[in-house]
């Protein structure tokens, strides 16, 4: 989606702002842009760019940055740059960010989307403001041109005035040719951090932006306002105007995180994090001497967990798929009814919520506008909601009652994969927890289940090994020029399923399907096409159902399907029956979509990269959805 940065200070502030966004290049965009204060001419300068699919964005902006001598020789103190994924408006160079007023005196840039834009637009066309393109955004600009007039000249009142005029999601960072050493920015559902460092003070919509500056962050609350200041003292406003200090909050990871560190791609990269993510969300979640498993920043007393009837999972695309293997981690371990709901569906459907419902909303961002709004009906309700997320200050973590976190860090590539894995750990672990409350599990058994997942780690480095991944990788290319893919499998292997399909889609754009294995009979078993032998993923591990899996592929196999099984080390019967076999080690079938997601996540990749595309930025995709 939509990035921005905005600082003002003594540093090289095109420098910054273009640094800042080749940090967000990864969220997905369509074109970019800058504005700086000439102090020297006493004008705004801006240079806007539209992507172009052999270039890199950011250096084609750099370059005709410079060539426009907007560069580290001008005398600027301030600016803001964008990075525009399209909503309102066609991708162009009108329509992409940073907007300015009919005198040139203002330049906007915007997350988000202002709902009622159409009827502002009306007003001010009807005030006489000249609107130059197809954006909600640029309603936001007029209203600052006129209550700047009318607020004789007070920046932070304009934008208090214009702000009460939005309804929508927004994050906005102002710049303003009267206060060439000022910024204001300010945010309603849609994500701003800030932090003053060395040479002044900056803001973006996302971390890595910023991280090479500062490590020492606030974020604004809902329809906040902040002043930066080049010296870098930032004040910062309620929404009725009462000056506060905001928190500060130390990020852990670093800029390093951020780079691709010797691997072709960032989703390879995170993909080779695992073993430590996993490690990281699960320590410290144990207490070995009491032999209880801790969630302490949960508010739920014994008596309300005994009182719990039913649970809700909310959540969208991959932490849909998480919830969809929580929910057989709780039901198995904890014996509550879970319902999984995209969340989008969940407000719509009338669920059954009362005081004694637990909702868990996961969401990797904690900005998907979705999961956000079920959260906030759910809340309504007096339910219990809790959030599992991987972003500190992300918004969920202000809507939820407590938020669990995953020890991920910064994920870069748009396809969800250490996130992923990640909640799958803290959500076995909630599962466990829950049964541990509910008097379900021994000591003695909860203490044995999570050193079989201490366990993890190992497990996903020697499916990283060479040999392992060599095998996907042949698995892979002989699947390359398929039209489409099944994934078959049963009881959580289907669900593993559901995520090794989406990722195949998503990155490869080739079409995938996934099912559960005893379903195929009943329909989809007429899309195997013996001439193209098309491929059918089997997730076929050792569990309860592993004969009727193996029944499932004769089954496609005789209809002559290229089939690709995930099966146990030391499986010699699989062999037989399959085209390829990807080892996995032998591990409690109600956590092997952990290690299975693995290979699926490599498969997927390899595919794609196979046949040419940008794995980290797939087409018509954004890192966080914050829009509904
Ligand atoms: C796919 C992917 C998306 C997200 C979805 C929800 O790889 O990443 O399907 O899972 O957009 O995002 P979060 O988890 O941030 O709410």
């Amino acid at each position: 989606m939509c990035g921005i940065v905005a600082c003002c200070g003594s540093d090289n502030i095109p420098q910054l702002l273009l640094n800042g966004l080749a940090h967000l290049e990864y969220r997905g965009y369509d074109s970019a842009g800058i504005a700086v204060i000439d102090n020297e001419e006493g004008r705004l300068r801006v240079v806007k760019r539209l992507r172009q699919s052999d270039r890199g964005m950011i250096d084609l902006l750099r370059e005709a940055a410079a060539a426009e001598g907007i560069d580290e020789a001008i005398s600027a103190r301030a600016g803001i740059g964008h990075t525009r994924w399209a909503t309102h408006g066609a991708p162009s160079v009108a329509n992409a960010h940073p907007h300015l007023d009919c005198e040139g005196r203002i330049a906007v840039v915007h997350n988000g989307i202002i709902e009622n834009h159409a009827r502002l637009k009306a007003e001010l066309v009807e005030e006489g403001h000249c609107f130059k393109s197809q954006t909600d955004t640029e309603v936001v600009i007029h209203l600052l041109e006129k209550y700047y007039d009318q607020a004789d000249g007070d920046l932070v009142e304009s934008v208090r005035r214009t702000v009460a005029q939005l309804s929508g999601s927004f994050a906005l960072a102002i710049l303003h040719l009267g206060h060439p050493d000022t910024i204001v920015v300010t945010r309603n559902d849609s994500p701003l951090v800030l932090g003053s460092y060395e040479y002044g003070s900056i803001a973006a919509s996302d971390t890595p932006a910023i991280i090479g500056y500062t490590r020492d962050v606030s974020y604004l609350g809902n329809r906040d306002l902040a002043v930066l200041h080049g010296d870098g003292q930032i004040e910062c406003y309620d929404p009725a105007g009462e000056l506060y200090v905001p928190n500060i909050y130390h990020i852990e990871w670093d800029i390093e995180e951020a780079e691709k560190g010797g691997y072709p791609d960032f989703m390879l990269k995170e993909i080779f994090e695992q073993p430590q993510v996993v490690q990281n969300t699960l320590a410290g979640r144990f207490d070995a001497q009491a032999q209880r498993l801790q969630f302490d920043e949960l508010p739920l007393s014994p008596a309300d967990i005994a009182a719990i009837e039913r649970v809700y999972i909310v959540a969208c695309g991959t932490s849909y798929h998480a919830g969809l293997i929580a929910k057989n981690m709780i039901e198995n371990a904890a014996r509550l009814p879970v319902e999984v709901q995209v969340a989008s569906e969940f407000r719509y459907h009338n669920p059954i919520i009362n005081g004694n419902t637990l909702v868990i909303a996961i969401t990797q961002s904690g900005e998907t506008a979705d999961t956000l709004e079920a959260v906030r009906m759910a809340r309504q309700t007096g339910a219990h909601v809790i959030a599992v997320t991987n972003v500190v200050g992300s918004r969920i973590t202000a809507e939820a009652q407590t938020s669990l976190f995953v020890k991920a860090n910064i994920e870069i590539a748009v396809a969800a994969t250490k996130s992923f894995l990640a909640q799958l750990v803290l959500l076995s672990l909630l599962a466990l927890y829950l049964a541990q409350e509910l008097g379900l599990l021994t000591k003695r058994k909860i203490s044995k289940y999570y050193n079989e997942m201490c366990q993890l780690p190992a497990q996903i480095e020697s499916l990283l090994a060479e040999e392992s991944v060599s095998a996907v990788k042949a698995a892979a290319e002989a699947c390359v020029h398929a039209h489409t893919a099944l994934f078959i499998g049963r009881g959580v292997g289907a669900s593993t399923c559901y995520e090794g399909a989406l990722k195949l889609k998503e990155i490869s754009y080739l079409h995938a399907e996934a099912l559960s294995a005893g379903e195929i009979k009943h329909g989809t078993i007429a899309l195997i096409d013996p001439d193209q032998g098309t491929p059918v993923v089997a997730v076929a591990l050792q569990s309860a159902t592993y004969d009727k899996m193996l029944a499932n592929i004769q089954e496609v196999k005789a209809r002559g399907a290229r089939v690709i099984a995930l099966a146990t080390e030391g499986d010699e019967q699989i062999t037989e029956l399959v085209d390829h076999v990807v080892w996995l080690p032998p591990v409690r079938e109600i956590i092997s979509p952990i290690t299975a997601s693995v290979v699926l996540q490599l498969f997927a990749r390899h595919i794609a990269v196979c046949l040419g595309r940008d794995v980290d930025q797939p087409r018509n995709l954004a890192k966080s959805v914050t829009v509904e």
